[in-house]
């Protein structure tokens, strides 16, 4: 409701189009959204377990097997029950063991008519057709009833998922149930987002519902803006995932089971089929690159894009943003990337640009300064196009002239209310519409004569619609909310056709609006406040099965339309709604959080289900918060914070105080401290976005991937590893100076003075932790490179020479590497670097591919308990070192060309 309040004030400026100009085109318009209306709830259905449970099931037969799959016929085994409609008579069963770790289910309609996530929006990976003999997982079969379980094999045999008897899958047309009962009790269980709850999720009396919403201050036990239907559940004994492939509206239920004493987790789907993949783990990790194997592995970061960047919503005009970038100068806090929002645009509408306030030849040099000074830029753009036919506004013209925006079933364009007032929305089934949405971006975004940005912000992606459904007066709903008022009391424009192309339509019969399962939607209704779920896209998906995949297919639209103003750069895109598989071209932000001390802290648990288990890395929340007014302690300490984050950006609401680093010393004291450490740990982060870019590892770790057998960190969400070693334990606190942490049983070091710190697998109090400062640790066992300092850009930061830092972990040893590459293209021309370096019995050897033009300036070991008598570069003795008996450091200052391998032994 508060966007709404917001869109009321942000709009009530503006003129629009006149009254003349819409008129009687409009109210077809509005009469053709109206044939959408019912009222809320009709249809909806009730059911109780007891009605559920009495399902017939289904019985298999015609069972047939190769050493790799099994396929068979699913029949209805008895009276239907049609609880949620009519129950499907005939289903067809296909296992594959894909590869050793991936078990692939596939329970569809016999006909296989119904719809399935598409392959052009989510390919799906090949089958290495592996023996189930070989494989870690096992599937196992009943025939009568029908029910299946996932076994792990090997030393532990367990189950890891299983339906039964007692809870029957039950295949309706617009409800599909499925149910394991065979989880440990309190079972660990994390993603099935996107959600602001616990990272480690409720188990009993839970409900999860996936369907994209635009969700004003994030609550948790609500839905969200993304879903990615994948849940990892740890053990001691292992890890294991379970990826629902399907896009349609779902509550996953989790609960204890008091007779059988385990977790369940129930699958009530309202369409689609059940396209499950097993992953057989077992570690944390390895969990994480299988899923990975399914979806894609994230895409590879720009450089640049790993720096700080500031935006708010609410810049008036282009000066305010350059005195913004000059403020952060003047502050000596790095900047790397100015953001506008809509401001930036005429009137509010996509691809525009207004000519009073942010003038074309203005902006355009201002974007060459801030290219010249080594720094970016980043502007919005909204999927929702105003509506303004006759008006010559190309990105609406080219639209219609395209076939390109979402219509109704007479075939007029569908209309809901965004931030210009009335809009359409891109079909982005459309074959024409990836054409459009470059054709938009190469003109608007010409580097030579439009607005040469470097990257895109793209907003605004559920579709979010300010109109309730149903949304039978888009006009009178733009003026209810402030938006100028057009009122249609003159006649009609002389030309203003409407393009009428009829779509094919599914067939008759479902209730794509409002369906016997109700999922729990924070909205009122499916469609309320997005695109009506009966709208048919081009090529006959309903809005009600794709409606998921909104802003995922923006995305991806996205990154080709930028890789289409600059062929073999890596796309830079932050988007607001994701499906499972987004990664693999943009990164996301976590939407519109609150300045306040529990959203500060959640947004750790947010970034984590990014960054560990969705596959999206490039990750962060609005930092100092989006609503409301941020103290400077919470600003202070969320700099602090989001500096730990992948994606590092300070955003703001319309209306809230300014909240740039700058604005207080003391804020700015603590934004330079972490960015400095930010820095000077660039090319660590970057080698583990480089990592899982090729094979899916995480790039943020919580304390259980680490420490898998120590059930301590199960449930720990306000700590994390950034990267695999660096220890990130902010204050949570309110206002708090002090902070209660767990340490696990390992060596630790503190991160700025390199002072050893045990852990013992106990909580740790640290008192006097001033409002500048971050508790960082660095992992015992790993091998951090570092830039010797910070910079005030990261194109200044590459040319800095490089300290690599040796802390050995318990056995005496530490590993790590390091990546080096231009930073920004796809196809490498160049050689380029990448390090492993190892570290055993005081010998560091660096081995693997050197092209780099930077050296090795120092070397610092850690937790060294005698002086050593002599360190060698490459055999040769250093005379520059010095130790450090108090915290155990050896520190050698060396000159060490990254164009070979080497060796520094410490004697
Ligand atoms: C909603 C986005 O979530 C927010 O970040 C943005 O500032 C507003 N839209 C205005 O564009």
């Amino acid at each position: 409701m508060r966007n709404l309040a917001i869109v009321a004030v942000a709009l009530n400026a503006l003129s629009f189009v006149s009254a003349t100009t819409l008129a009687r085109a409009d109210i077809d318009l509005v009469l053709a959204n109206r044939e959408d209306a019912s009222p809320p709830s009709e249809g909806v259905v009730n059911a109780t377990q007891a009605q559920l449970n009495s399902c017939p099931g289904y019985r298999a037969s015609n069972v047939q097997t190769t050493p790799y799959s099994l396929t068979a016929d699913l029949t209805l085994a008895g009276t239907p029950c049609n609880v949620y409609g009519p129950d499907l008579t005939s289903l067809s069963l296909q296992v594959t063991y894909e590869t050793a770790s991936r078990i692939h289910v596939k329970i569809a309609d016999s006909a296989g008519k119904r719809y399935q996530v598409p392959q052009d929006v989510l390919p799906r990976p090949p089958s290495s057709n592996v023996d189930a003999k070989q494989a870690a997982i096992r599937f196992n079969y009943t025939t009568n009833p029908f029910t299946f379980s996932i076994i792990r094999v090997g030393k532990v045999s367990e189950v890891l998922f299983s339906t039964s008897k007692t809870n029957p899958l039950i295949f309706e047309e617009q409800y599909l149930r499925l149910k394991t009962t065979s989880l440990p009790p309190n079972a660990n269980i994390y993603g099935l987002g996107e959600h602001s709850n616990t990272f480690r999720l409720p188990n009993n009396n839970f409900i999860r519902t996936l369907w994209s919403r635009d969700a004003y201050s994030v609550p948790p036990n609500t839905n969200l803006y993304g879903n990615h239907p994948i849940y990892f559940e740890h053990r001691t004994t292992g890890t294991h995932g379970v990826f629902l492939l399907n896009s349609n509206g779902m509550d996953i239920k989790i609960n204890q089971e008091t007779s059988s004493k385990t977790t369940s987790v129930e699958y009530n789907v309202i369409g689609g089929i059940l396209d499950l993949y097993f992953l057989a783990g077992p570690s944390p990790a390895q969990v994480a690159t299988q899923y990975a194997q399914i979806v894609g592995t994230p895409a590879e970061v720009q450089y640049w894009a790993l720096g700080l960047h500031q935006c708010r919503y609410g810049y008036t005009d282009y000066v305010n943003v350059m005195q913004v970038v000059a403020n952060y100068s003047r502050a000596g806090i790095p900047l790397e990337t100015m953001w506008t929002d809509i401001d930036y645009m005429y009137k509010r509408r996509t691809f525009s640009i207004d000519p009073q306030y942010f003038p074309l030849d203005r902006m355009r040099a201002f974007i060459s300064a801030l290219h010249a000074a080594g720094q970016h830029y980043v502007m919005m753009v909204d999927p929702a196009v105003a509506y303004q036919p006759n008006q010559n506004y190309p990105a609406y013209d080219q639209g219609v002239a395209d076939n390109a925006f979402l219509r109704v079933a007479n075939g007029s364009s569908f209309l809901g209310v965004v931030w210009p007032g009335v809009v359409v929305y891109p079909d982005w089934f459309h074959p024409n519409a990836s054409n459009y949405w470059t054709g938009q971006f190469t003109q608007f975004f010409n580097p030579n004569t439009g607005l040469d940005i470097d990257g895109s912000w793209i907003d605004m992606n559920e579709p979010a619609n300010f109109c309730s459904y149903p949304c039978t007066d888009p006009f009178g709903q733009a003026i209810l909310q402030g938006l100028p008022p057009p009122r249609k009391t003159s006649p009609p424009p002389p030309n203003a056709p409407i393009v009428i192309t009829k779509r094919a339509q599914t067939a008759s019969g479902p209730n794509l609006l409002f369906p016997p399962y109700a999922i729990h939607t924070a909205t009122q209704s499916l469609s309320d406040h997005t695109a009506n779920t009966d709208i048919v896209h081009y090529g006959g998906v309903t809005e009600y099965d794709a409606h998921n995949l909104f802003g995922t297919m923006m995305s991806v639209k996205t990154h080709d339309a930028l890789l289409a103003r600059k062929p073999g750069v890596r796309p830079m895109v932050i988007t607001r709604s994701t499906f499972a598989g987004a990664g693999s071209k943009v990164g996301k932000w976590l939407g519109d959080n609150v300045s306040d001390w529990p959203h500060y802290v959640n947004s750790i648990a947010g970034m984590l289900g990014f960054a560990t288990i969705y596959q999206i890395p490039m990750v962060g929340a609005d930092i100092c918060g989006f609503g409301g007014n941020v103290s400077q302690n919470l600003c202070a300490r969320w700099a602090m914070l989001g500096a730990f984050g992948p994606f590092y950006r300070n955003h703001n609401e319309l209306g809230s105080v300014s909240q740039e680093f700058y604005r207080w010393p003391m804020v700015a004291t603590a934004a330079k401290n972490a960015i400095s450490m930010r820095y000077r740990l660039l090319d660590y982060i970057y080698t583990a976005f480089h990592q899982a870019h090729l094979d899916g590892s995480p790039v943020l770790n919580p304390l259980f991937f680490k420490y898998p057998q120590d059930q301590n960190t199960f449930g720990i969400d306000t700590q994390f590893f950034y990267g695999d070693s660096i220890l990130v334990s902010p204050v949570t606190g309110e206002n708090a100076v002090s902070v209660t942490i767990y340490l696990p049983k390992d060596n630790f070091y503190d991160f700025l003075t390199y002072a050893p710190i045990q852990g013992t697998g106990s909580m740790v109090h640290l008192s006097n932790v001033p409002f500048t400062s971050i508790p960082v640790y660095i992992r015992g066992g790993a091998v951090i490179p570092l830039r010797q300092s910070s910079a005030n850009t990261t194109a200044q930061l590459r040319q800095l020479d490089f300290e690599i830092v040796v802390a050995p972990g318990v056995d005496g040893s530490a590993s790590g590497s390091l990546y080096i590459d231009d930073g920004v293209s796809i196809t490498q021309t160049q050689p380029t670097t990448w390090v492993s370096f190892s570290y055993k019995s005081g010998t560091l050897t660096a081995s693997g591919t050197f092209a780099s033009t930077n050296k090795v300036a120092t070397v610092s070991f850690l937790g060294v308990s005698r002086a050593p008598k002599t360190v060698q570069v490459n055999g040769q003795r250093v005379s520059s070192y010095s130790y450090d008996s108090g915290k155990k450091v050896v520190k050698a200052l060396v000159s060490i060309p990254l164009s070979a391998g080497f060796t520094v032994r410490l004697g």
